[in-house]
């Protein structure tokens, strides 16, 4: 036969990692490896899951560790490890915490899985995916970030909330750092192709871009103990599948940027074409002098991050 299936390992196995597998167990996308720091849990979470696979009826390994040698030969490798923001504790703070996570998680990754595809979730995002670049030398179209995919669902759900739309038919676009500065583009958002522009007043459109902006501190503030986890592992496992099923997707994703917007030699969430050579293209798209000012505000946050981190 010498047909084998995909293996996808995903590291840290908590919120947003744990729901990822299930995602990508149900997708069938192929075999999966949970792995944590966490004695026990990504080995109980995996066992957990595969014994839904007879009631649900999808076919894959799914096994939890916490030794990276059985990561090994991974095809994407899903980052999730992290720590999220505890009371006292500065943005600055968990981008240095989180940046020596995500170091220590690449070396092993990297060294295990030489021709992964990595797929970086962690925050700050667009810093933690440079660290993984940096980190792991791989070459740029197997190094991105998840946050456009969730930020577009995001702003996709609530003109169809809006709209009383089904969300099948929204596209949404978004550009730039996932965070404050993102920048949604309402008029490449339509509804079956009609630009919202044409169906909402420029003062709905931006309350809906303002809640957009907000999404993350939205769930935040309603859970209180953690973020979002359901449409973030959704959004990683949709990137997951683009590369694996090689559909050549048009995605927003946080992409190595040099030449491509002026960005300089940074990650940043653009248009990309995502397939089975990971991001194989980076789409360029003309912007108006305000959305090219949002934008460059945006890389400059993302910048200043980076530079906060000895790499
Ligand atoms: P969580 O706390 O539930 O899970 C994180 C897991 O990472 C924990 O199980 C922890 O034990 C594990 N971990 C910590 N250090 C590790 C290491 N060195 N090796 C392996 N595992 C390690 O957090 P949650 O909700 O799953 O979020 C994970 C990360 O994703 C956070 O940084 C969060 O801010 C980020 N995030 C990013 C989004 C985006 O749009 N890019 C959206 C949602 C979350
Ligand atoms: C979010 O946007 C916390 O980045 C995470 O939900």
């Amino acid at each position: 036969m010498g047909l084998t299936r995909k293996k996808i390992t995903i590291v840290g196995a908590g919120f947003v990692g744990a729901t990822a597998a299930h995602w990508a167990a149900i997708k069938e996308l192929g075999d999966i490896c949970l792995v944590d720091i966490i004695e026990g849990m990504p080995q109980g979470k995996a066992l957990d899951l595969l014994e839904s696979s007879p009631v649900e009826g999808f076919d894959a390994q799914i096994f939890g560790t916490n030794d990276y040698a059985d990561t090994a030969n991974s095809d994407v490798v899903i980052i999730t490890a992290g720590l999220p923001r505890k009371p006292g504790m500065s943005r600055d703070d968990l981008l240095f915490k989180n940046a020596e996570i995500v170091k220590n998680v690449t070396e092993q990754v990297a060294k295990y899985s030489p021709n992964a595809y990595l797929i970086v979730v962690s925050n700050p995002l667009d810093a933690m995916v440079y660290v993984a670049y940096k980190v792991s030398g791989f070459p740029t179209n197997r190094v991105m970030g998840m946050a456009g995919v969730l930020d577009a669902a995001r702003f996709r759900t609530f003109i169809a909330m809006e709209l009383g739309v089904s969300v099948e038919d929204v596209t949404a676009f978004v550009l730039g750092g996932h965070g404050d500065t993102m920048v949604p583009l309402p008029r490449y958002s339509t509804v079956g192709g009609i630009p919202i522009t044409d169906l909402l007043s420029p003062e709905k459109i931006e309350a809906l871009v303002e809640r957009t902006r907000n999404g993350g501190a939205e769930i935040v503030n309603l859970l209180k103990t953690g973020s979002a986890f359901f449409a973030p592992s959704a959004s990683a496992v949709a990137m997951a599948e683009a590369i694996i099923k090689d559909k050549k997707r048009l995605m927003p994703c946080a992409a190595y940027c040099d030449k491509e917007y002026n960005v300089g030699g940074y990650f940043v969430g653009v248009p990309v074409i995502l397939g089975g050579n990971g991001v194989e293209r980076v789409v360029e798209i003309k912007l108006t002098p305000e959305e090219e000012a949002a934008f460059q505000k945006s890389v400059e946050a993302v910048k200043s991050l980076v530079s906060k981190l000895s790499l």
